[in-house]
């Protein structure tokens, strides 16, 4: 794994930006892997800017979310097919029908992860995978201990520190939901270039178990260091627990 560290959160969420950006140039019809949560919106903010300033042409290109919560639909204000129309897709030249998302609201849950797998395995893999990492060190939705490297879509149940941590972003009185749709870690280890982004200091604990511990699924970020191609890019804070060579 390449580690990239820079100076502020600001800086690395442009740095993620700018390959994602000169992915594009470099393939203009790229599958883009997209990510969730508070930490990418900086990058989305950034590439929204970089294709104001022609820098970035979505035109050709085709973009697949990691997961989505279960039983939200995608008007719901949470839901984060709408957290990606607010972000990314109402402001650059993408049109509806290349963005996908699991379906969070279908009937059969189950069948709408068949869907969607169905269709990554037809566009994809993805180019460029973007990533977070929950301070448990799940990707996607992949909580520890829950770790397929064989499935392709699956629904799977969110650990309560997971609900804790993003009911933030949820209103008062208001239920994270229990269940999410999420691409396995199988499935998100196939895309050709892994870019994972972590700030600030509440990360740097899980930053260090994932790049310098075992591989294991109690820490399901920890599997990138299989990957052939994975760069990690932090901020200092996140950088702060990695042995002094790489910090
Ligand atoms: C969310 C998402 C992940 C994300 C992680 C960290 O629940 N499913 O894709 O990487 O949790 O989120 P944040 O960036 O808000 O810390």
């Amino acid at each position: 794994m390449r580690v990239a560290v820079l100076p502020s959160a600001d800086e690395a969420e442009r740095h993620v930006a700018a390959l994602f950006a000169a992915q594009l140039r470099r393939k203009p019809d790229s599958v883009l892997g997209l990510a969730t949560g508070g930490t990418p919106v900086g990058v989305y903010r950034a590439l929204v800017a970089a294709h104001r300033a022609g820098e970035a042409d979505f035109g050709k290109a085709r973009t697949f979310n990691l997961d989505e919560y279960a039983g939200v639909p995608p008007s719901h204000p949470q839901s984060y097919a709408a957290y990606m129309r607010t972000h990314l897709f109402d402001h650059v030249n993408l049109s509806p029908d290349r963005t996908h998302l699991p379906e969070g609201d279908a009937d059969r849950a189950e069948d709408a992860c068949r869907l969607y797998d169905a269709l990554y395995r037809y566009y994809g893999p993805a180019d460029l995978q973007l990533l977070g990492i929950g301070a448990n060190g799940h990707i996607g939705f992949n909580e520890p201990g829950f770790v397929s490297a064989t499935g392709g879509t699956q629904v799977v149940r969110l650990a309560e520190s997971t609900r804790r941590a993003n009911a933030r972003f949820f209103g008062e009185g208001e239920q994270v939901p229990a269940y999410a749709l999420t691409m396995s870690a199988g499935r998100i280890l196939q895309a050709r270039s892994i870019v994972l982004l972590a700030t600030g200091a509440a990360k740097a604990a899980i930053v260090a178990r994932a790049l310098e511990g075992p591989i294991g699924t109690d820490c399901p970020a920890s599997l990138l260091q299989l990957h052939p191609d994975a760069t990690v890019v932090l901020d200092l804070e996140a950088a702060g627990a990695l042995a002094p060579e790489r910090g």
